[in-house]
């Protein structure tokens, strides 16, 4: 079945018809203001932290699954008839259905009984509110009396208290209503200083009487759920919508709403637009109220110029060209022009912006993660810079300031951090043993990016505490002792509650239902079982402090290395750690994945299940080790022969068929789901980056195709999630349901496939004396062009194919460079002209 298709021009996915197999969603805000719409309006909004400060309402694995949105109802006054133009709630049948995806925004449009309706939503850039603009059309041959009515349900701001601590919550909604905007502020009267509008530019015509031509009206509001809906009824049969009438409720308490009913009488053919504006604002502590005082009304002065603003179409417009460019400056960084139309497509388009999407929510709220659970992961936030650093280098460099700030002490890291407070989770902790080198390797990609030798003197504190400030290279050093703090009987580093895979708790033994895989070690004190995969990330961490603490023009150290030790000294630790890996972490035909508490081996032809697990494959051939001697080769012959699928390669082999106690989380999950075998796709890109070292182009684009979203378009009744975003996993081939995604969006798997492809295959990527230019690409590939910008130039990049293998010969404004670094140009310079031959 087909779903839809891409409008590259546009850059949008265009839905087609709206029972996709899930929810296909967009992201709306990528500021302070966040939204998540589904293709037929679901989804819901928040101000910064999706748990603390929730601005609608949305319930989880719902029934039907994706219920509660931005819902809007169409009436027909004449024959009582109503619809909805997103198709849900109500589902009526639409004659005719679109829903475009685009950068930043959403448009749903629909038609049913001759009324065409088209619904733009997005969030203007600077402003913490959402713009719902509407056109309705009257494709009859004669005129027609209709009711609009909107409908979004307020949460009570803490979502995790809402959906749980009803006993308080059904007494505590408060709203207000004047001049057609429904404002919720619930709370308001005591601590939080913060409220929501919902308003709609039809309040600003005449309310005393219905429209005489195609002019609209308000004609009433809702604000208490059970007043709009109807005893017993739900949001696909309000009992306001059936009668054609508002009941203008107020409400007091239960669930507060915001419903503005409208009233549009359209000639045919005519058109009217209705906006409506749904906002977040606070007011200072000490002048919420007007008149100050006993009364408890909001001071809406501090509002109402947003809300009139943004009610305006002109403002509405304007606003809609700014995010429009905003989009065409960010995804002008980095554009290409392959023969591969899905590398184009992903590359120029909807890889990157996921990267962005990933950059501003780590793993917070999607459609599987419902925003309270998790704020902000250290490692995913770190491996998410990976992929957006050179689109906003600026926000890199605060985000890795915010992420050191959490560091502990011991050079331990806090695994999460909420995004609200910016403060280390405490119920979560620390002691996930890879944390910590994940800011090293973020830490490199924004100074080869960059080139900001500053933010290593950066002063940063520890655990958020004032006072512990040390400057960010110390923290990164601690970050590399915290490791060496903790080898294990091997010479490897110890695993802790986990590496990468946070389901290898190989100190947890947990037989207790429910509780924490994470977060329980419940035996001996973690000193015997290590990984492997840490011992590869290790050494190419390494690698980089190396790089770090020699470099600067003409290879002399930066002062703002001095905090570092030498570079010979990190040689040493990268040197010594590769050799334990060799000595004790090489299985014989891959490498090893673990010893667990006991000594014993994980990931090892040894075992009977899990032989051989994807991660240490691709990262110890990413920190280099075995590239010369076929070890890296061997590793990934093997990863192709026992891992590789037509979706995708697994995570391990053969699959976990019982729990095992001293393995944790990944023997829960039955064969062929998430760590227990799933394609989990986040470890699919560092084995194309594996196979671009080795200079195997073709392997690499073909492992890339495997789980490329808009290669797997074609069978999106397998696939079920968005074709135009990666997922985390793919079911894996000991699953029934083989080929099958979850949990898209919010995943590294956006960071990595496109470091994977720019990076390796393409092989254009930053280095700390210029940009290299080195790709790996297919010998079928007559070559391509890209356009990269870096450092504040423009580099206009021609890769041209003069035969096979892939030595490359640059030539640079006309003039042969040795080497595949292109070197900075001269201060002024503004664009450079890069020509390629490959193979020659
Ligand atoms: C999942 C992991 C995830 C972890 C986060 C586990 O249940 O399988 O993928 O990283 O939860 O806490
Ligand atoms: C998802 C988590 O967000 C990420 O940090 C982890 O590495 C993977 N799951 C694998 O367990």
């Amino acid at each position: 079945m087909n779903y839809g298709y891409f409008d590259d021009a546009a850059r949008e996915y265009v839905i087609t018809r709206p029972d996709t197999p899930l929810p296909w969603i967009n992201y709306l805000g990528s500021e302070a203001y966040f939204g998540l719409i589904s293709n037929t309006a679901g989804g819901y909004s928040f101000y910064r932290d999706a748990r603390l400060r929730r601005i609608t309402r949305y319930r989880y694995n719902n029934v039907p699954f994706d219920t509660g949105g931005r819902y809007l109802y169409l009436r027909d006054d004449a024959s009582g008839q109503f619809w909805s133009p997103s198709w849900m709630p109500t589902r009526t049948p639409l004659d005719s259905y679109t829903c475009r995806h685009g950068m930043g925004y959403t448009v749903i449009s629909g038609a049913a009984h001759g009324i065409e309706a088209s619904t733009l939503y997005f969030v203007p850039l600077g402003a913490n509110l959402e713009i719902w603009r509407l056109r309705v059309t009257n494709q009859r041959a004669t005129a027609a009396r209709l009711s609009l009515f909107s409908a979004i349900e307020f949460n009570l701001w803490d979502a995790w208290d809402d959906g749980t601590n009803f006993q308080r919550n059904f007494n505590t909604g408060e709203v207000e209503v004047d001049g057609g905007v429904i404002y919720h502020k619930t709370e308001y009267r005591e601590r939080r200083d913060h409220f929501a509008y919902f308003a709609c530019s039809a309040a600003a015509r005449r309310t005393d009487s219905p429209p005489q031509d195609c002019q609209s009206s308000l004609a009433g509001f809702d604000t208490q759920r059970e007043s709009f809906l109807g005893p017993y009824r739900g949001w696909d049969n309000p009992v306001v919508v059936e009668r054609g009438q508002s009941g203008n409720s107020v409400a007091h308490g239960w669930s507060p709403i915001g419903s503005h009913h409208v009233e549009l009488h359209l000639q045919p053919g005519e058109t009217a637009e209705v906006i409506f504006v749904l906002g977040y604002h606070e007011n200072p502590a000490d002048d919420k109220f007007d008149p100050p005082g006993l009364r408890q009304t909001i001071n809406k002065r501090t509002v109402l110029p947003v809300i009139q603003r943004y009610l305006q179409p002109d403002t509405v417009e304007a606003a809609l060209a700014a995010l429009r460019s905003r989009w065409d400056d960010l995804l002008s960084v980095f554009t290409v022009e392959t023969p591969d139309e899905h590398v184009n497509r992903m590359v120029n388009i909807w890889n990157a912006y996921q990267v962005m999407v990933t950059f501003n929510l780590s793993r917070s709220a999607s459609f599987f993660e419902s925003g309270v659970g998790r704020g902000m992961g250290f490692r995913d936030s770190n491996q998410d810079l990976l992929g957006f650093v050179q689109m906003a280098p600026a926000r890199a460099r605060e985000r890795l300031l915010d992420l050191a700030a959490t560091q502990l002490e011991n050079g331990g890291a806090y695994h999460q951090y909420q995004p609200l407070t910016k403060r280390g989770n405490d119920a979560v902790g620390s002691g996930f043993n890879d944390d910590p080198l994940w800011l090293v390797l973020a830490a490199t990609a924004y100074l080869k990016e960059t080139g900001d030798w500053s933010i290593l003197s950066e002063p940063v504190v520890y655990e958020n505490r004032p006072g512990t400030e040390q400057p960010l290279a110390e923290h990164l050093q601690r970050s590399m002792q915290y490791t060496l703090d903790r080898l294990g009987p091997h010479g490897l580093p110890l695993i802790g509650r986990a590496d990468w895979n946070d389901c290898l708790n190989l100190n947890c033994f947990s037989e207790t239902p429910g509780e924490s895989f994470q977060t329980t070690e419940n035996r001996g004190e973690g000193k015997i079982a290590e990984s492997v995969f840490i011992a590869g990330q290790f050494v190419l961490a390494a690698k980089e402090m190396a790089g770090i603490a020699e470099q600067a023009a003409g290879g002399k150290p930066h002062p703002a290395t001095s905090d570092l030790q030498p570079a010979a000294y990190y040689m040493q630790l990268a040197q010594q750690m590769e050799a334990a890996v060799r000595a004790h972490g090489w299985d014989g035909a891959w490498f090893l994945r673990a010893y667990d508490a006991f000594g014993g081996k994980v990931g090892s032809a040894e075992c009977d299940e899990g032989r051989i697990f994807i991660e240490p494959q691709g990262m110890c051939v990413m920190a280099g080790i075995g590239l010369e001697d076929g070890l890296a080769e061997q590793a990934l012959a093997s990863v192709q022969g026992h891992l590789a699928t037509e979706h995708g390669v697994v995570l391990l082999q053969p699959a976990y068929t019982h729990y095992r106690v001293h393995l944790g989380e990944i023997t829960s999950y039955p064969p062929g789901y998430k760590e227990n075998a799933s394609i989990f796709c986040h470890t699919n890109p560092w084995i194309m980056i594996g196979e671009a070292m080795l200079g195997h182009g073709e392997e690499a684009l073909n492992t890339y195709h495997r789980i490329c979203p808009s290669v797997r378009a074609a069978i999106s009744d397998v696939h079920r999630c968005e074709p135009y975003v990666y997922a985390q996993t793919i079911a894996g081939k000991d699953a029934p349901t083989h080929g099958e995604a979850k949990n898209s969006w919010l995943t590294g798997t956006a960071a990595w496939n496109y470091a994977a492809i720019t990076q390796w295959i393409l092989g254009i990527r930053a280095s700390h004396d210029g940009l290299r230019v080195a790709p790996a690409i297919p010998a079928s590939w007559s070559g391509f062009t890209a356009s990269r910008l870096f450092r504040g130039v423009t580099y206009h990049i021609d890769v041209r194919r003069a035969g096979p293998g892939n030595r490359v010969a640059l030539t640079v404004d006309g003039q042969p460079v040795a080497g595949d670094v292109v070197p900075l140009p001269r201060a002024g310079v503004g664009e450079v002209r890069v020509a390629v031959e490959v193979g020659r």
